[in-house]
Order: C-alpha cells, then structure tokens, then sequence
C-alpha cells in the first residue's frame, strides 16, 4: 500500500494545530511540510519553529521538504525542531552528497528531490545512500497545480533503477497527486503520496485519505 503524507501548504495556518491532528486521525502516513525560502521558489512558507511549535501535536513522521537554496546550511535547525525526514533538490546543492551526510548525522532520514526537468542521472550515483528520492510532479512553488503526465515513465524508470542497484529508498511522488491518479502512480512505482489539495480541500478527508492509500 502507498504511503499518504499530506502538504500543510493546503492546511489553515490559522489553526494549523487542528489541521494537522485531522489529517493524522484521518489515516495518514507522514506529515509533509513545505519549506520555501522566495529564492529557489518564488514564495516564502515556514521554518524550522513552526516545525517547532507543532512537533508536540503527533508522534507521526514529519516529513521536511526543502525548496530553499544552500540546504547545508538549515539541516541542523529542522533537524532540532524535530523532522524525521529531511529532503532537499539536487538542482540547489552543490555537493549532495555532503548534504546527505549532514542529514544522516543530524538523526533524519534523507532525501533527494527531482524538479521536473532534472534528469533521473542527476541521483544515479547516491541512491544507495539514501532513503528517499522525491519525484516532483510539478514544478515546486504552489500547492495545486497540474500533475506533469511525463512524471509517471519517470517514476517507472526510476523504481527500475532503484531495484537494479538494491536501493532501500523510498520514491516519493509530490505535486498534481489526486484519488484520480494515484492508483497509477502506485503501480508505476510510488511508495509514498503528497497530497495537500487532494486532502485539505477534500470534502472527507477520511475518504480522500483511504481512496490515496493504493495497492502497489
Ligand atoms: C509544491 C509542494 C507540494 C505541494 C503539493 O511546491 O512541494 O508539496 O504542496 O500540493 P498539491 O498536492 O496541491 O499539488
Ligand atoms: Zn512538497
């Protein structure tokens, strides 16, 4: 079964406390929290002390998704204000692999993230060090864009790859993710659904949530 981590970029920030207790007793996996600096994407979001202030809410795994420029320099800050799962884009790391080490050694678990016109070779030689590989669907910057329909033969390419090197990671799929599409992207190779409009702006969440856990 696919995993479902819904984006709090879909929740009310007003009562973000209740948002993210909905989504957990409604059945999700992890909590996937968008990070955005207004520099490798337009629009800023949070940081590490809303992390901080909601980490007391749920024991669930919250899942730290970096779209900011120079990651090195904030993984030890998400890592105290307690994110089990810290990924950041290869297109803003100039050595990766260092960064990957930063995460490890923080205590999280680690992840490399795709944009859309980033090549899967671009992960090729780290995948047998790390947990996850964050397949962007969409170009990262809004909640509730268009699913990019080439992403699926990129998911598919990549479980291959992942298989072929006896990677453990986990393929992550982020953007345009609905109860429409989910079931193909489940046999295509996802392990894990972010869903934030999918969930946050369904009418039962419940629902929503148990329609995004597909059979693989
Ligand atoms: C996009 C974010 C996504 C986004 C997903 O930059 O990384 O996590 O919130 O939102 P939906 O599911 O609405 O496309
Ligand atoms: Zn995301």
């Amino acid at each position: 079964m696919t995993k479902v981590a819904p984006s709090i970029l879909s929740a009310d920030f007003s009562c973000l406390k209740d948002e993210v207790e909905k989504v957990i007793s409604a059945g999700a996996d992890y909590v996937h929290i968008d990070v955005m600096d207004g520099t490798f994407v337009p629009e800023i979001t949070l940081g590490a002390l809303i992390v901080k202030s909601i980490r007391p809410v749920t024991d669930a795994v919250f899942d730290v998704h970096l779209m900011v420029e120079h990651p090195e320099t904030q993984i030890e800050s998400f890592a105290k204000a307690g994110a089990d799962i810290i990924t950041f884009h290869v297109e803003a790391a100039r050595h990766p692999h260092r960064v990957i080490q930063a995460i490890k050694a923080a205590g999280c678990r680690a992840g490399i993230c795709l944009n859309p016109g980033t090549p899967l070779t671009m992960v090729e030689e780290l995948i047998n060090d790390i947990d996850m590989v964050v397949i962007m669907s969409v170009n990262p910057g809004y909640g509730g864009q268009k699913f990019i329909p080439n992403s699926l033969k990129k998911i598919s390419r990549l479980k291959a790859m992942l298989l072929e090197a006896g990677s453990h990671a986990e393929i992550e799929v982020d953007g345009g993710v609905t109860t429409a599409n989910c079931n193909e992207l489940a046999r295509a190779g996802a392990d894990v659904l972010v869903a934030g409009s999918a969930v946050y702006k369904a009418q039962n969440v419940v629902e929503a949530i148990k329609a995004l856990h597909c059979e693989k």
